[in-house]
């Protein structure tokens, strides 16, 4: 099946909420990207079927946390094409008793599920592979997360669709902020900005790894596709760029403070869907860096919005906040 283009996410400026932050505010808005529910990860989806397309595949394993964006996008695109697709997920198995958001669309996909420790991810999806080859079946394996080459491509070529759009809209960003959780969305934004001659300053905040790992990590996705580009004369000046920021971590993944639901709730006050465990997380941040200067007042700032709205819908972001805002 061959792999329509979607049209580009829109850019829009968000005023109201930017003047609550003190910014020029625009959103980049692949929470609307449309496939599968959207986000990043089914930008970079696309991207990585067609290489599983030219694989000649019928089959798609890959692993995540059991709210996972990117495995709710694994098993709609599989059951899409009439593939099997099995998936390898870590975390509480007693989501499973009452599903939600990304899960329950993963069960109503009809993939196969299996939930493992986070150690035991390796073997089984290396065992999930081998019983769909016994069955006849030409299973292509995702890394968690869409993690490689094709999903950062997919980034990279966005740079070049932000960049369009920017200069339609007369809007230069001084600032680029998104989530960033194994790093491929924010090295293809590096790269694609860099192509595009742009000089913004882009942030990742994570929502999970902390430094150096989390940054070195971004960074060999970044050398990947300069390697790839056969440019690493650039790359040393251009790394430099691969800002990564691991304060705001919390307690870890998926586990949101007080604090990042409280920008949840004001974010949707002034009519922008977050969720707590990626793009809340990032808000969150971007809040504080402005109230303690690091972003001045009236910073020309882009908030790459990547989705999440189904883990907002499988947590409770109210019980937590007295005056509910
Ligand atoms: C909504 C959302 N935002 C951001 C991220 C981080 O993307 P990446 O893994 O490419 O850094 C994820 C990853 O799961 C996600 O689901």
């Amino acid at each position: 099946m061959p792999n329509p283009t979607p049209a580009p996410t829109p850019l829009e400026p968000f005023p109201r909420l930017g003047e609550a932050l003190g910014l020029e505010l625009w959103v980049k808005r692949d929470d609307l990207y449309p496939s599968s529910g959207g986000g990043n990860k089914a930008r970079k989806m696309l991207r990585i079927l067609e290489e599983a397309e030219r694989a000649g595949s019928n089959a798609l394993v890959t692993t995540g946390g059991i709210g996972s964006n990117h495995g709710r996008v694994t098993a709609l695109e599989a059951a899409r094409r009439g593939w099997s697709c099995w998936l390898i997920l870590h975390g509480d198995a007693d989501s499973l008793r009452r599903p939600m958001g990304n899960l329950l669309l993963m069960i109503l996909s009809g993939a196969r599920i299996e939930v493992v420790e986070p150690s035991a991810v390796g073997p089984a999806m290396e065992a999930a592979v081998a019983a769909l080859r016994a069955q006849g079946r030409r299973p292509f394996e995702i890394p968690g997360g869409g993690h490689c080459l094709a999903g950062a491509q997919s980034y990279q070529a966005a740079g070049a669709e932000l960049d369009r759009q920017c200069r339609e809209m007369d809007f230069d960003p001084e600032v680029v902020l998104l989530a960033s959780g194994t790093g491929t969305t924010q090295a293809g934004i590096v790269a694609g900005l860099a192509d595009a001659g742009r000089a913004a300053r882009v942030i990742g905040i994570s929502i999970a790894r902390r430094n150096p790992r989390g940054r070195a990590i971004v960074l060999e996705a970044y050398r990947e596709l300069t390697d790839v580009q056969g440019r690493s004369e650039r790359e040393a000046s251009e790394a430099r760029r691969i800002e990564f920021r691991d304060e705001w971590v919390g307690e870890g993944y998926g586990k949101a403070s007080t604090a990042v639901h409280a920008a949840v709730r004001r974010a949707a006050a002034h009519g922008l869907v977050l969720d707590p465990t990626y793009t809340g997380k990032a808000v969150h941040a971007l809040e504080e860096m402005r109230r303690e200067g690091e972003i001045a007042r009236g910073t020309r700032t882009l908030f790459w919005h990547t989705g999440g709205l189904l883990n907002l819908m499988a947590e409770d972001v109210i019980a937590t906040g007295g005056d509910r805002r």
